[in-house]
């Protein structure tokens, strides 16, 4: 057995024993009434914050998504994370975020992980501007134009206390419900 290790193995080693530290946090799921509180800003950028960003991100890889807010893992701070490459490589976080211009409309499917399986179509702007604070605290302003505007506005409407699906009628509404309901008796073995 060679004694030497080389950079790149201790590297590797880190890499590796960093990712056994990682949470994968619990989604909350659509009507879970603690979707609805509202998040508020964070205050200071800590260790906690740090490590929630971070657990925030594995957790929507995991999943897979393209976008999570604090809010859908019971945590009701102010922090959106988003990565709509398709590497899965470019992870963005908003930190207090806000629209502060809004322009167009498109109407797009969307989904969200915490209404799994449904797909429905939703009205936004084609173009926001956003300000927020990056993991660092640092402020920053972003215009984004189609998958990423609209994936920041439905990620805002969750720190919101809103989920897409209630931008549907009480119908379609109804028949989600149901429908969730039953795959969750399904999937504690309940009929
Ligand atoms: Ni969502």
């Amino acid at each position: 057995m060679d004694i030497h290790v080389k950079p790149l193995e201790i590297l590797h080693v880190t890499a590796y024993f960093s990712k056994l530290f990682m949470a994968l946090l619990p989604i909350l799921r659509f009507p879970d009434p603690r979707l609805h509180i509202k998040a508020t800003p964070v205050e200071t950028m800590d260790a906690s914050v740090r490590q929630l960003i971070h657990d925030m991100t594995e957790t929507m890889y995991d999943a897979p998504g393209i976008g999570l807010a604090a809010t859908q893992v019971n945590v009701h701070r102010q922090i959106i994370v988003i990565d709509i490459s398709e590497e899965h490589n470019d992870p963005m976080v908003f930190i207090n975020a806000m629209i502060i211009e809004r322009s167009g409309e498109r109407e797009g499917e969307e989904g969200c992980l915490s209404v799994p399986g449904v797909h429905e179509k939703v009205i936004r702007a084609e173009r926001v501007k956003v300000r927020a604070l990056d993991e660092n605290g640092q402020p920053f302003e972003l215009e984004a134009e189609g998958l990423l505007a609209v994936c920041l506005q439905h990620e805002l409407d969750h720190l919101d206390g809103k989920v897409f699906v209630e931008y549907l009628s009480q119908l379609k509404q109804s028949r989600i419900k149901a429908r969730l309901a039953k795959q969750a008796r399904a999937a504690t073995g309940q009929t």
